[in-house]
Parts: structure tokens; C-alpha cells; sequence
């Protein structure tokens, strides 16, 4: 029996040891342990890497979209809209606004916000708005920069899933008839293309988590915002060091969200390796879904004509998913779900009152997504040997 972990960090370690312990050196000897220069040469990096004129790092993925909301001016009494099928961060961030996270349901071939859907709904909720009363701009931190009016939905985000990227140019189009901020979620598609450009970098901002077992990991908690606005950048830099502009003057009400220097210096050195790991994962994708091809009760991952999709994570949708994965476990293999309940189904978001039944597609997923391994040191033998089990199950 072979064992297959479903992810193995260790042995990307052991492959750039050297240059990470030189990373870490370099803070140590500078003392540069929170944001400082190391974080700030990463930002540089990251952002153009992105083909970004800005970049901000701060504490975790959540952090990054909590802070983009905040600068965008999105606060209490506002609605953001978002997908049921995303890690629930997504809406956790709107909810630490003090806005209502709202969702749409998702694509059924690429599991990204569906943009007919999208129309649809901000169709009907102009509608039943149009005779509501208009409200002058409050936020908690920024005034609004979208004006507010009876029509409560101020920004849309997008979830890249997977690291394949949501249809932007219809959803850009969309947001711009209604006046909606775009925040793209791109905590689990760095380095991931639409129609040639990287994900983070069409709507007003990108956000990104740097979670150790994401496409580029850091060695602790660590994210990023990507932006073109220069205004909405200094805004965010502001609120992640206590809304401060210069040391001790403090403009508005911040908190601390910045990076540690150490997770800038190693993400600096991993950065350089990240499209060689991203083709790597494609090739194993590629080679999954050939080896699984007969196989005609699973529905394997598709990439969208438009994308260039880095598999952060490889999902089956299968029946009886629940009994494949057990069986699996068995035989070595070790799997994930992501993620079992969409939010919201979960007891966290019970209050919006969504029920089973609100959003089909999201649900069905949640049932049937089988992650497989998906890491770049994966092996063609590794690939090959949980395929083979696969088929052997179903
Ligand atoms: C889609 C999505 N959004 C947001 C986040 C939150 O990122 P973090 O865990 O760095 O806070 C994640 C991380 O798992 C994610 O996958």
C-alpha cells in the first residue's frame, strides 16, 4: 500500500531549505520582526507579480478582505454580495463590518460566482427597492465611496475557487451598472490567469491568504491585498497600523494587522518558486483527469475557456462521497472536503434565515466534493496509484 498525504509541506521545505533558513536569517540579524523592510520588498514583489501597482501585507487572508471592505467604506446597514460555496471567511469578513453578507449561487461547471444569477438578483432587489427611503452615507471607519441610497448592496466578492477565477468580465460589467465595489477573494488562486491577467488584479482590489498550505504558503498566518488604487492602498495601510499616517497620529480608528517580517522574508523567498509549483500542480491535475476519464459517475474538475486555473485544490464530485473518502483513508489516501456545509447552512449564518433549498448548485457541491492529494512534490506514481483506487471504488 502506498500512503498519499493529502498535502505534504515538509517536503517542499526540505527542497529550499537553504534559502529559507537565509530568509529567516536575514530578519533575525536585522530585527525586523514586525512589518518592516522585509514585508515591504514582499509587497513590491507580490503586487507585480500580480501586475499591481500596490500591495499591502497584513495577518491572514480574512484580515486582507476585512480591511479592503473597511477602506471601501462598507459598514453597518450594508450588504455585500458574495457565494454560498467559499471557506466561510469570506462572509465572516463582511459580518466584521457590520454589513450583511448576501449570496448568489454559483456556476455548476466552474463553481464560481454565476453571473446570469448575479443580474438576476440585483434585477429584483432594485426593483423592490425603488420606493424605499434614501439614507445619506454612514461608515464606521471611512465615508462611503459608493454613494448609498435605499439600495442596500454595495460591493460584490467573488470567490476564485479552487484557483480557477470567476467570470470577471460580465460580473465587472455588472458591478459597474449598479455601482458595486468588486473585491476579488483570491486566497486560494495566486498566480491563477483570466484571459491572461492574474487574479487579484481586475476588480478594485485582490485579497490573498497566505496560509501555509495555500499555492504560496508563509510559515505562520500571513495575506495580502493587491490594488491599482493608490487610495484605497494608503486607506488599508492605515486601518492594519491603528488608522495611523505617520507614528502616534492617529487619523481613524485602525487595529493591527500587519505582517510579521519573518513571513515577508520567507514568502519573498517562495515567491520565486511559485509558477514552477503552480505548473507542477497542473500537470498532476492534468494527469488526474485523464487517468479518471472512464470513469463515468465522477465529474472531474473543468478549466473555463477564459482561465488559467492552479488547481490550489483538485475536487471530484462524486455520489456517495462520504463512503469513497472512508475507503480511501483505508487504502492510504488521504482526502479533504471543501467544504462540507455552505455557509449558509452553517449555525454560524442560521439567522439569515436561508434555508436548504436557497441555492442548488452550492449545495449539491457540498455533497458531492471530494479533494484529492494536490501538492506540487505530488508523483506521477502518487497520482497513478490514487486514480487507480478511485476507479477500482466506484
Ligand atoms: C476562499 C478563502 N477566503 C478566505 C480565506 C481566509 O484566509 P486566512 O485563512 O489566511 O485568514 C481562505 C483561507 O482558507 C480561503 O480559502
Amino acid at each position: 500500500m502506498m500512503k498519499v498525504p493529502f498535502l505534504d509541506l515538509k517536503a517542499q521545505y526540505i527542497s529550499m531549505k537553504e534559502e529559507i533558513h537565509a530568509a529567516i536569517q536575514q530578519v533575525l540579524d536585522k530585527t525586523a520582526f514586525a512589518g518592516g523592510p522585509f514585508v515591504a520588498q514582499f509587497e513590491k514583489e507580490f503586487a507585480a507579480f500580480c501586475g499591481c501597482r500596490e500591495g499591502i501585507g497584513v495577518g491572514s487572508g480574512t484580515e486582507a478582505l476585512w480591511l479592503c471592505l473597511l477602506a471601501l467604506g462598507i459598514g453597518p446597514g450594508d450588504e455585500v454580495i458574495t457565494v454560498p460555496n467559499s471557506f466561510v471567511a469570506t462572509a465572516e469578513a463582511i459580518s466584521f463590518c457590520g454589513a450583511t453578507p448576501v449570496f448568489v449561487d454559483v456556476d455548476p461547471r466552474t463553481y464560481t460566482l454565476d453571473p446570469n444569477k448575479l443580474e438576476d438578483y440585483l434585477k429584483k432587489r432594485s426593483q423592490e427597492s425603488e420606493t424605499g427611503n434614501q439614507q445619506p452615507a454612514t461608515s464606521n471607519v471611512f465615508s462611503a465611496r459608493v454613494p448609498r441610497s435605499a439600495f442596500r448592496i454595495r460591493a460584490v466578492i467573488p470567490v476564485h475557487l479552487f484557483g480557477q477565477p470567476a467570470d470577471m468580465d460580465p460580473i465587472l460589467d455588472i458591478a459597474r451598472k449598479y455601482n458595486l465595489g468588486v473585491i476579488e477573494d483570491a486566497c486560494q488562486a495566486h498566480g491563477a490567469e483570466y484571459k491572461g491577467e492574474k487574479a487579484g488584479s481586475l476588480g478594485d482590489a485582490g485579497c490573498f491568504s497566505f496560509y501555509p498550505g495555500k499555492n504560496l504558503g508563509a510559515y505562520g498566518e500571513a495575506g495580502a491585498v493587491v490594488t491599482h488604487n493608490s487610495e484605497l492602498a494608503g486607506k488599508m495601510r492605515m486601518l492594519r497600523d491603528h488608522g495611523q499616517s505617520k507614528k502616534y497620529h492617529h487619523d481613524v480608528i485602525g487595529w493591527n494587522n500587519r505582517m510579521d517580517g519573518i513571513q515577508g522574508a520567507i514568502l519573498s523567498a517562495k515567491l520565486k518558486h511559485l509558477s514552477a509549483w503552480n505548473e507542477s500542480r497542473r500537470r498532476n491535475s492534468q494527469l488526474y483527469s485523464e487517468l479518471l476519464k472512464g470513469a463515468d459517475s465522477i465529474i472531474v474538475p473543468g478549466e473555463a475557456a477564459y482561465a488559467r486555473h492552479i488547481y490550489h485544490v483538485y475536487a471530484l464530485r462524486v455520489q456517495n462521497r462520504d463512503k469513497v473518502m472512508n475507503s480511501l483513508g483505508e487504502r492510504g489516501i488521504s482526502c479533504g472536503i471543501h467544504y462540507p456545509v455552505p455557509i449558509h447552512l452553517t449555525d454560524a449564518y442560521k439567522f439569515l434565515g436561508l434555508g436548504r433549498g436557497s441555492f442548488p448548485v452550492a449545495e449539491q457541491c457540498a455533497d458531492e466534493f471530494l479533494s484529492l492529494p494536490m501538492f506540487p512534490e505530488l508523483t506521477p506514481e502518487q497520482v497513478e496509484y490514487v486514480a487507480t483506487e478511485i476507479k477500482r471504488l466506484i
